[in-house]
């Protein structure tokens, strides 16, 4: 079922790589969309509303979720690593943040809350990060038990795409190539991923928010097919006509998984896939395009 056209959706983190291609889908679908972040959007679109703020701010997070349908929230630290690495501000963020946001949707009475959660959350592997997902899945179950708030629930797996930065595996890997010739790799080039586009699933994100099957339910969001690092580096060599040099290096790392994310628990989300409508080198192509614009040189 689809909603009335000029519905009002506020994107909490709207100015961050995922959130702000989901402003863009929303924005293409005929939402109002609000963007509420902590920086300024570089990427706000005509029509869209920009308020720069912090999620903690109880009083400006209220005031700014009063008036909407839909409340979507990608704030906070997407990055495992920086996580483990400050443990009390992933958990500021990622579960108090999350729970400021619960508390002023109940006060809106708003017709459904959408959290970004990511494939590790049942996981061997993502630490603190992965805690605070679990923590902030919980909350929102029980916000619906306690107070019926509509909710649906995205667990991301690895996503890539223009407006990713240094944080991000391909970007990291194709800003090497293109600066310095070379890519360190940490690894044996066996670990897999199932990268998606961020413009696909963008696309998904809205059809999970307004369509009736997907009311309570946690969704895992991943592209259809695996690849490997050894695969998609030399696919990434081909592509800059094989003038790069790739070295593997030991993997240091105990909080990113090798070959999945996916470890037996007792909540298992369903698996959403579509046809991706950007194939992936046609996407590893936007980010060359991307890095380059940023001004690098090769
Ligand atoms: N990128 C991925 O591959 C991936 C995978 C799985 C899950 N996720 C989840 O999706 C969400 C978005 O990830 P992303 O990659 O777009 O990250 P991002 O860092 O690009 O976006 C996060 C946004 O939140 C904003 N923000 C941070 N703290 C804030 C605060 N206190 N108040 C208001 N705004 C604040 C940031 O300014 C940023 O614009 C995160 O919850 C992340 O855990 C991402």
């Amino acid at each position: 079922m689809k909603f009335l056209e000029m519905s009002k959706a506020i994107v909490f983190g709207g100015a961050g790589f995922i959130g702000s291609f989901v402003c863009d889908e929303l924005s293409r679908k005929g939402y109002e969309v609000t963007i509420f972040d902590i920086k300024p959007s570089p990427y706000l679109a005509d029509g869209q509303e920009m308020i720069v703020g912090d999620i903690l701010d109880e009083e400006l997070v209220t005031n700014a979720i009063a008036g909407h349908d839909y409340v979507l929230n990608f704030a906070g630290i997407a990055d495992i690593d920086q996580c483990a690495n400050q443990p009390l501000d992933a958990i500021r963020y990622n579960i108090l943040g999350n729970a400021v946001i619960l508390e002023a949707c109940v006060k809106a009475g708003i017709k459904r809350y959408l959290f970004a959660s990511s494939a590790y959350v049942y996981s061997n592997s993502g630490a603190i990060y992965k805690n605070t997902k679990q923590a902030a899945e919980l909350f929102i179950e029980t916000y619906h038990q306690r107070h019926q708030l509509p909710y649906a629930i995205i667990r991301y797996g690895s996503l890539y795409g223009p407006r990713s930065d240094a944080r991000n595996s391909i970007y990291r890997i194709i800003k090497e190539a293109l600066t310095e010739g070379k890519i360190h790799y940490k690894g044996t080039g066996e670990e897999t991923r199932e990268y998606i586009h961020v413009q696909d699933a963008a696309e998904l994100t809205v059809r999970i928010l307004e369509e009736d099957a997907f009311a309570q339910q946690h969704l895992v969001l991943t592209g259809s097919q695996s690849i490997k690092y050894r695969d998609l580096l030399d696919m990434i060599k081909e592509m800059l006509n094989h003038q790069v040099e790739i070295e593997y290096l030991p993997n240091t790392s105990k909080t990113h998984y090798k070959l999945t994310p996916y470890a037996f628990a007792p909540k298992l989300g369903r698996k959403l896939v579509n046809n991706p409508f950007i194939d992936m080198g046609q996407g590893l192509l936007q980010i060359m395009e991307h890095v380059h614009e940023e001004g690098d040189k090769f």
